[in-house]
């Protein structure tokens, strides 16, 4: 099949096989010079027994000028091996031998940032999935690990930092008379996959601390930056500590080598690798500073720096046969990563914080033209397959694992799962394995999990009969592209009663007010002897990733919100009673006064209690996005849609002004505390601000004013220059200014800045962002600017992006085609944004078609198979 020039190829599950050769060892040699760099490299190759195939070899490589090829010493004739489409083949190889090769690179032409490349004047690679493949030749597969030497090359002056995985075994300077230049030689002594491979060459500053295993081992930690930013490390330290620790305790999981690095790069396509003890982290998920670094940044980095930490052993000890896989180790890794956050942090509001990423970017993209199986059977660009779905529905499948099995044997289980795998590359059905091996619990039918695509609607409705209440549930799952018949899932629901005082009902005869209903077939019933007008509790905690169909009251809703103990659950309250109020609106945009008119009473209880949690209080008190109430209304008229969400706020913000002035004002700290009440404390009047505004009360402009000019931390100052911008305040453009003078040379914040004026709402904001565009500050080729301008701008700006003109489109797609000459793999994330087109109301669906038709016409694989999916659908 052809789409635009490039030809795409489709790799399937079913087509695996294993390697025909095995790599036991490879020694790489990496001299780094102005303009070229020259990689030499050694592999130990042997037959593989699992292996049919007879002795002919495949090794990919991309974009690699070939110097020279020798098997066993003795250089190869061009007639033994040929080089074409990205594949090396070598015929008539023996049982076993040493296969060398000599090539050459150009990491500085690198603007795609995978493999080799510059970031700042720093050399740094990133190799997941196939970027091994674009700096030599190798079966760049994860189901081929090898035990890697490395020795890396270059001027000593200017690249007196020379790096790469496990530990540093010989160095010195290169005879070549006063050359100025050195090596080091680093070797990793766990046999790993290319994917893992890591190496940095720079002048960079390092924090350096230590940590203590549990069994006595003394490891070295390293944080690098540029010197200027060595005073952003603190918090990444204190998390990787943290990380350590836990892993240890909670999965008796010890670090095994003596070093364990981070390098932070200002260009990175993703947000942060695992590379085997040389992590390479995106700035914006390992620096951070109060003054630099939002509260939200903050939890992202200890998140991000825990989530690659864990991966030594979901991911690198115990690795993936293959991409399909990928699940196995990034589901894996993100639920733990979501545990240690709820452990360090509080557990009720990273629940719900979680939930609500998943339910409103994961959902969207699997009833969607991306939709997709955790485990998917086939795909065009692998790059494109690190999604949502793969993540965060990956994590919940994990999740509902560790529910069924309980804390205990779920631990028994990992502890197989680990030692049964230890150095090997295994499958999703590996992991399950261990489950049931572990608990003898039939697992079969929950495998579905991994192989259907669609979220499950789940359709629960009651009863009162013959003195007992019933429930009865019925699943039903959506057809997704290439999936029409979908079969029952196993769907574990967390439920409890409230009476009509709120108070949960006794369940059973030992008075449990809680039970899980497992629910495995498309239609069932159960029944409680409790008193009538209960009110259900339904999915305590999320128990499942489905969709919730039960048709609550308001006075049902009011009373979860209110008294319920399951903080999911009252989150899930509050947003149904916004959610209902907002589909009027967008039926009826006069009525916003009478709408918050009758959520008044409810929203004043929250807001009264607010001291218990500050930052839950934020979370209850936070209206569902403009995006997510357009996903509930087809065809979607975005502009609608801004109207009625302006409509509510507005009308929120005038009706309990007196709270939000009140917690705007009460709420300021005199002194910086960066714990997780001041955090949520600073959310909550941020959000106070933001209502207050939007109610155009006279004080909001001078309030935000005063925050902005003496803040105490970057939450605050970006939060009132966020108010500012956003409702247009006097002060805005003065702000902005000021703004950009302080903080021209910190690029982190700078990203902020473009972000803020991006997400202005408003079809005006399409000028502003061309203008922006042309800002000397702007660089395409830095992936961090293109996100908070572009990025933010389609996915974060629904008013401005699907503009009737047509302008939001037209900026769209030019930036698309200008990114995909660049950055194929951001380009295509970017394309993503388009992905509601399906749902549009004909007129602007019919223009977006037609502008994202050209720059399919033109663009690589990656953005045409996005392009592709959304066109087709
Ligand atoms: N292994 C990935 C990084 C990666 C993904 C590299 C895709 C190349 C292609 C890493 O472990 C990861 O998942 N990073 C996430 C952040 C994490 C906290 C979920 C990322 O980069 O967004
Ligand atoms: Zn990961």
């Amino acid at each position: 099949m052809e789409i635009g020039h490039a030809a795409v190829a489709i790799t399937r599950l079913q087509d695996y096989c294993p390697p025909a050769y095995l790599v036991d060892s490879v020694a790489l040699d990496v001299d780094i010079r102005d303009g070229v760099t020259t990689v030499t490299s050694s592999l130990s190759l042997r037959r593989n027994p699992a292996s049919a195939d007879a002795t002919v070899m495949t090794f990919n490589g991309e974009g690699l000028l070939l110097r020279t090829l020798a098997l066993d010493d003795v250089v190869l004739d061009s007639d033994r091996y040929h080089y074409e489409n990205g594949l090396l083949t070598v015929e008539g190889l023996p049982e076993a031998c040493t296969l060398t090769s000599v090539v050459d690179i150009e990491p500085e032409k690198n603007t795609a940032l995978e493999g080799l490349y510059q970031s700042n004047g720093m050399y740094c690679t990133q190799c997941e999935a196939e970027g091994f493949r674009h700096i030599t030749f190798f079966p760049d597969r994860p189901d081929v690990l090898a035990r890697f030497t490395t020795t890396v090359r270059a001027d000593k002056a200017r690249y007196p930092l020379l790096l790469s995985n496990g530990n540093p075994v010989a160095w010195g300077e290169e005879e070549e008379g006063g050359s100025g230049r050195h090596w080091v030689t680093w070797e990793d002594p766990f046999p790993k996959p290319c994917y893992l491979f890591a190496l940095v060459a720079g002048d960079l500053a390092c924090l350096e601390d230590t940590f203590m295993t549990v069994s006595g081992r003394k490891v070295a930690l390293r944080l690098y930056a540029e010197h200027r930013d060595l005073d952003k490390l603190d918090h990444a330290m204190a998390s990787l500590k943290n990380a350590m620790r836990w892993d240890e305790q909670v999965y008796g999981r010890e670090y095994d080598l003596d070093i364990y690095m981070i390098v932070a790069v200002s260009h990175f396509n993703m947000g942060a690798m695992e590379n085997k003890g040389l992590n390479i982290f995106n700035t914006s998920c390992v620096l951070a500073h109060p003054s630099t670094t939002t509260d939200a940044g903050f939890q992202r980095v200890e998140s991000v720096v825990a989530h690659e930490y864990f991966h030594n052993w979901s991911g690198n000890r115990v690795t993936c046969r293959d991409w399909f896989q990928l699940s196995l180790k990034e589901g894996f890794t993100v639920f733990r990563d979501q545990q240690f956050s709820a452990d360090m942090n509080s557990a009720a509001v990273q629940r719900v914080e979680n939930v609500d990423f998943l339910v409103n970017h994961q959902f969207p993209e699997d009833q969607g033209p991306m939709a997709h199986a955790v485990r998917p059977e086939e795909y065009q660009k692998i790059d494109n397959f690190y999604t949502l779905t793969i993540y965060e529905k990956g994590a919940e499948i994990v999740r509902m694992q560790y529910h069924l099995l309980g804390a205990e044997n779920f631990r028994k289980a990992t502890d197989h799962y680990f030692e049964a795998n230890d150095g090997k590359a295994v499958t999703c059905d590996d992991f399950v394995a261990s489950m049931e091996a572990v608990s003898g619990r039939d697992l079969g039918q929950f495998k579905r999990w991994y192989s259907q695509a669609g979220t499950p609607v789940l359709t629960v409705t009651d009863e009162y009969r013959e003195g007992q209440y019933h429930l009865t549930f019925r699943q039903h799952t959506p057809a997704t592209p290439g999936q029409e018949d979908k079969q029952p899932l196993v769907i574990p629901i967390r439920l409890a009663l409230l009476d009509d005082q709120g108070a949960p009902c006794a369940l059973d005869a030992n008075g449990q007010g809680e039970q899980v209903i497992i629910v495995d077939q498309a239609q069932e019933t159960v029944s409680f002897a409790v008193p009538e007008g209960v009110t259900p509790s339904l999915l305590r905690g999320f128990s499942a990733p489905v969709v919730l169909d039960y048709d609550y009251t308001q006075a049902q809703l009011a009373r979860l919100l209110a008294y319920d103990s399951d903080g999911y659950c009252r989150w899930n309250a509050a947003q149904r009673l916004y959610f209902a109020a907002l589909d009027r609106l967008v039926v009826e945009p006069g009525e916003a006064d009478a709408e918050a008119a009758a959520l008044v009473p409810v929203l004043e209880q929250v807001i009264a209690r607010s001291d218990e949690d500050p930052a839950q209080a934020a979370l209850l008190l936070t209206l569902p996005s403009e995006v997510a109430l357009g996903d509930r209304h087809t065809p979607l008229n975005p502009a609608s849609i801004h109207l009625a969400h302006r409509a509510m706020k507005r009308a929120l913000g005038k009706a309990l002004q007196s709270h939000w002035l009140s917690l705007a004002e009460n709420l300021l700290a005199t002194e910086l505390s960066m714990d997780g009440r001041a955090m949520g404390r600073r959310q909550l009047r941020n959000l106070a601000l933001d209502f207050l505004a939007a109610g155009e009360h006279d004080e909001a402009a001078g309030l935000a004013v005063e925050l902005f000019e003496l803040p105490l931390c970057m939450s605050e100052e970006l939060g009132a220059l966020k108010v500012l911008v956003h409702h247009d305040l006097p002060g805005a453009d003065q702000a902005l200014a000021q703004f950009a003078e302080r903080w021209q040379d910190e690029a982190l914040v700078m990203d902020q800045w473009f972000a803020v004026q991006a997400t202005v709402p408003g079809e005006q904001t399409v000028d502003r962002v061309n203008g922006l565009l042309e800002h000397p500050a702007f660089d395409w080729k830095t992936p961090n600017r293109v996100r908070a301008l572009v990025g933010t701008f389609t996915n974060g700006n629904p008013s401005a992006f699907h503009a009737e003109s047509g302008a939001g489109y037209r900026l769209f797609a030019q930036a698309l085609s200008r990114l995909d000459a660049i950055n194929p793999q951001v380009a295509a994330r970017l394309a993503n944004g388009a992905a509601r087109l399906p749902r549009l109301e004909p007129q602007r669906r019919e223009r977006l078609a037609e502008v994202l038709a050209d720059v399919q016409k033109n663009s690589s694989g990656n953005v045409a198979e996005v392009l592709g999916r959304i066109l087709s659908s």
